[in-house]
């Protein structure tokens, strides 16, 4: 493994999704030791830029995952020296191979793997990965692809595209990924159902009367209004990030940790689901609106969207899965850009105490809730339960008071 080399390409590399998340990521990896010992980052974009151009882009997005760990500037530093640009067409046979000189060079005669990132939208997807298989692919080692949604707008188109990629790339070359699923608190899904006894005797429609799904962001569209007009808040949120999160949460135990299996429980949950209805779905658009002092513009505001633009940018919708597990209890989720606050949540209400002692002894006025578990994605990532608790001293009154897990607090480096 020493002896081979990984060139990762970013094809897009001036993009929002570049700049916000997988040079960011690229870097995290590097620091932590989880890229090989030879390994070469190439931008891929239209614009001409320098490589200096590229790093001093690229330097500008870097964060150490903790603030003010020791050495990481330097580490900055390391990394972008890996890091080129190459500039070139998305279509153009030529370009590719241009790149593929220079990958070589780089490679070194050396086992040569190479990784194409598509941070581009989707119409140029199969140009892109034509012109990458036919001009830039390894001669000795694998050639991977991955991609992003949103991989077309609905069944049929996402159908043509699995189609057109499969001219050039073999299944197991192709990759497509949901960064959520990157998320601390999503990866430990599995591991708090399947690793704990308390919850998954719990995790049913005779305990749980809904889960809620939820994702706000505290700014608009911010000049992505371009890609964003033509799918919306349901294909930008829902149908993937929030449905993936969905997948893991109710799906059975999988047979093994092994992608594949955990693949075939999610598939069965997403087979059972019944087809969205309209009277179950609401959707909204932000509009301008002022606070202290302050005017945030409208969707429609954004110049990059048409004015008359009908775009949801919000939607809450009741998901129902009708298998033995889940018979009856709404999914329920929220998503919505330019909203008070940014989160990423889900809440587990569970039902009612039967017979309860405490209801029937005080009154109501006690005004019990019900239990609620409630994962915080982020951001300042926790678990939590709500309790209806005893407070201290003499007399009975009780209170509801969280079970935290604050992660801030228990995982500090
Ligand atoms: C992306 C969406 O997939 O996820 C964006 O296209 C959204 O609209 C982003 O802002 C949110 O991701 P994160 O990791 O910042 O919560």
């Amino acid at each position: 493994e020493n002896e081979s080399t990984v060139s990762i390409t970013v094809v897009g590399a001036s993009g929002d999704l570049a700049k916000k998340k997988i040079f960011p990521a690229l870097f995290a990896l590097y620091y932590e030791g989880c890229l090989p010992k030879h390994f070469t980052v190439y931008g891929y974009a239209r614009s001409k830029m320098t490589d200096a151009e590229l790093r001093n882009m690229v330097s500008k997005t870097l964060t150490c995952r903790i603030d003010k760990r020791e050495n990481c500037g330097e580490k900055m530093e390391e990394f972008l020296k890996r890091c080129f640009y190459h500039s070139g067409q998305y279509d153009s046979e030529e370009n590719f191979a241009q790149l593929d000189k220079k990958l070589k060079e780089h490679e070194g005669g050396k086992v040569s793997n190479r990784l194409f990132y598509l941070s581009i939208p989707p119409n140029i997807f199969i140009d892109a990965v034509k012109c990458a298989s036919s001009s830039a692919s390894s001669g000795n080692g694998w050639t991977r692809v991955i991609v992003e949604k949103p991989f077309g707008r609905d069944s049929d188109s996402s159908a043509a595209l699995t189609k057109a990629l499969k001219q050039y790339l073999t299944e197991d070359q192709i990759f497509r990924i949901d960064h959520y699923l990157g998320k601390e608190l999503v990866e430990n899904l599995s591991v708090l159902r399947f690793s704990n006894l308390i919850f998954e005797p719990l995790w049913s429609r005779q305990y749980i009367r809904n889960v809620q799904l939820i994702f706000s962001e505290d700014f608009g569209t911010e000049g992505r209004g371009g890609y964003f007009d033509h799918y919306g808040i349901i294909r930008d949120i829902m149908q993937n990030h929030l449905l993936q999160i969905l997948a893991l949460f109710a799906m059975e135990t999988p047979v093994s940790l092994d992608a594949e299996d955990i693949r075939n429980e999610k598939v069965k949950v997403l087979r059972s689901m019944r087809p969205l209805q309209l009277e179950d779905v609401v959707i909204g658009q932000y509009k301008s609106h002022s606070k202290g002092g302050v005017t945030y513009p409208a969707y429609t505001d954004d110049k990059t969207v048409p004015k008359d633009s009908l775009t949801p940018t919000f939607a809450a919708a009741a998901l129902f899965i009708d298998n033995a597990r889940w018979d009856g209890v709404p999914f329920l989720m929220k998503a919505g850009k330019a909203l008070h606050n940014k989160r990423a949540e889900i809440r587990v209400q569970f039902r009612h105490v039967p017979g309860n002692l405490y209801n029937r002894n005080f009154g109501t006025d006690l005004d019990q809730a019900t239990n609620e578990l409630v994962i915080r994605v982020q951001p300042d990532e926790a678990i939590y339960l709500k309790i209806n608790n005893k407070v201290p001293g003499l007399g009975m009154r009780l209170d509801c008071s969280n079970l935290n897990l604050h992660y801030a607090a228990r995982y500090r480096n």
